[in-house]
């Protein structure tokens, strides 16, 4: 298919669509699936083979059955609507729009978006998408492919600042991975470091009580360690009694 002309009229179209696009993720509080039918299309590129990529052919019924796309048909189906209205755009960029404004919409920041993609329907072959089951040599493998970095991994992680698995499309436990799904800011991370931290004092508590052995030297430890939470909980009273002096 031809790469679209990137004339006036084009460009009044997208700013039409980019204000669809925002009252239909609004009014369907479906922002989460956008972003992630965006980089699902964007994320099967090959920087060697130049093939994949942002172009659209998410939407073959084949390319929509790979297993990592388990869900996106809703997403593409929310897209038909303002494609209806605006049939000049290409799949490609209204695809890439929708995630532009699933990001603005949920209060993160505005991206210039830059049009111009060419549709096509050949899908690549299953398997370019990363699998959360592996670690990190395949997220590696399938990043380096895109022609991304270690610090284009984690910064593009952050975008499960939105939304949540669902049991019934990966198979993971249907919870969100931060305290509003519908909220794009740092809590992704934030979360991740405090659980790391927990995780790490839990993993050093249970060797230091490991490495004990007498009776005697597990009492002392057992006391030691009552006497410690008791403090903690005495300061989390006091900051909560200061706290909720200052808010009366
Ligand atoms: C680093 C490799 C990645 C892996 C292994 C991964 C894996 C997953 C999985 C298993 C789900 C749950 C799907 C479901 O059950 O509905 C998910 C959801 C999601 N992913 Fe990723 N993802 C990755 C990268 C990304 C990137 C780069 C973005 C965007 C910048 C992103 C955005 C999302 C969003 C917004 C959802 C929530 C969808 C919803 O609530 O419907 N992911 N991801």
């Amino acid at each position: 298919m031809a790469t679209p002309v990137l004339d006036k009229e084009y460009l009044k179209e997208i700013e039409k669509a980019r204000r669809d696009l925002r009252a239909l993720i609004s009014s369907k509080g479906c922002a989460p699936i956008m972003l992630r039918l965006a980089w699902h299309s964007a994320g099967t590129y090959d920087a060697k083979t130049k093939t994949g990529g942002p172009n659209g052919s998410i939407r073959n019924p084949e390319e929509l059955k790979h297993i990592a796309n388990a869900g996106l048909e809703n997403a593409v189906k929310f897209c038909e609507e303002v494609k209806a209205k605006h049939p000049k755009i290409t799949y490609a960029d209204l695809y890439q729009l929708a995630g532009v404004v699933a990001v603005e919409v949920t209060g993160g920041p505005s991206i210039d978006f830059v049009p111009g993609r060419k549709d096509s329907m050949e899908s690549p072959e299953e398997g370019r998408l990363p699998d959360a089951k592996q670690g990190a040599k395949h997220l590696r493998e399938v990043f380096y492919r895109m022609g991304l970095s270690d610090k284009d991994i984690v910064a593009l992680s952050g975008g499960h600042t939105l939304g949540k698995a669902h049991k019934e499309r990966s198979g993971f436990e249907s919870l969100p991975w931060t305290n509003d799904p519908l909220k794009f800011d740092n809590s992704y991370f934030v979360m991740r470091m405090l659980s790391s931290q927990i995780m790490q004092y839990h993993i050093r508590n249970f060797q230091s009580w490991a490495s004990l052995h007498l009776p005697w030297e597990l009492l002392i430890r057992a006391v030691l360690e009552l006497l410690l939470h008791l403090l903690q909980l005495r300061c989390y009273s006091v900051t909560f009694s200061i706290f909720t002096k200052r808010v009366k």
